[in-house]
């Protein structure tokens, strides 16, 4: 046993790879982000990594599992308006401001372009909330355009792969 665990940590030292946990909260209407984030979720575990969504996001839990990076998928409803089960956690980071110091964080913004100036907005507003907080995006916000896609959770993981690239 030992030696197994001397030759991961060897790996890990040696390939420069490490273990990262990412919290990702969701905000869902119908399904389809929450399918994106699980899937995102499978890939980031493959991948050796630890994650988990939550559909309940919330300061606390943003602040209690010392996490290495902050991984937003959701969807845009009304005119582009933040999911209402994500739309707490929206309010609480503008009124508590928890300093990010530099986290890594990636936002995957599912949308409907003939919403047209509110396109993908809910993502938006999450985005430039981070940025305030000095979180720090290694890749840019991803659109998925539901009127361009019938794959969402593949286009999440072509670009999840470059995040997870960049921000470990
Ligand atoms: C009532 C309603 C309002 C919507 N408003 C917007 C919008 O303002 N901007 C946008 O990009 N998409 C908008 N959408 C499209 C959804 O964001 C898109 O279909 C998304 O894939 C739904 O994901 P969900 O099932 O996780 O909520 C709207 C959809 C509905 C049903």
């Amino acid at each position: 046993m030992a030696d197994i665990l001397c030759a991961a940590f060897n790996r890990i030292q040696t390939t420069g790879w490490t273990m990262a946990k990412v919290y990702i909260p969701v905000g869902s209407v119908s399904g389809t982000a929450t399918a994106v984030a699980e899937a995102c979720a499978d890939a980031l575990r493959a991948a050796g990594h630890e994650a988990q969504t939550d559909s309940a996001a919330s300061i606390e839990a943003l602040n209690s599992g010392a996490w290495d990076a902050v991984l937003i998928v959701t969807s845009t409803t009304g005119r582009g308006d933040l999911p209402s089960n994500l739309a707490p956690f929206y309010t609480a980071l503008g009124e508590q401001r928890p300093a990010q110091n530099g986290r890594p964080f990636g936002v995957i913004s599912l949308g409907d372009s003939s919403y047209d100036a509110t396109f993908c907005n809910g993502g938006a507003l999450m985005e430039d909330r981070f940025y305030e907080l000095e979180g720090q995006a290694p890749v840019p916000r991803v659109t998925i355009d539901a009127t361009e896609t019938q794959t969402p959770d593949v286009d999440a993981i072509f670009w999840l792969n470059e995040w997870m690239e960049k921000a470990f």
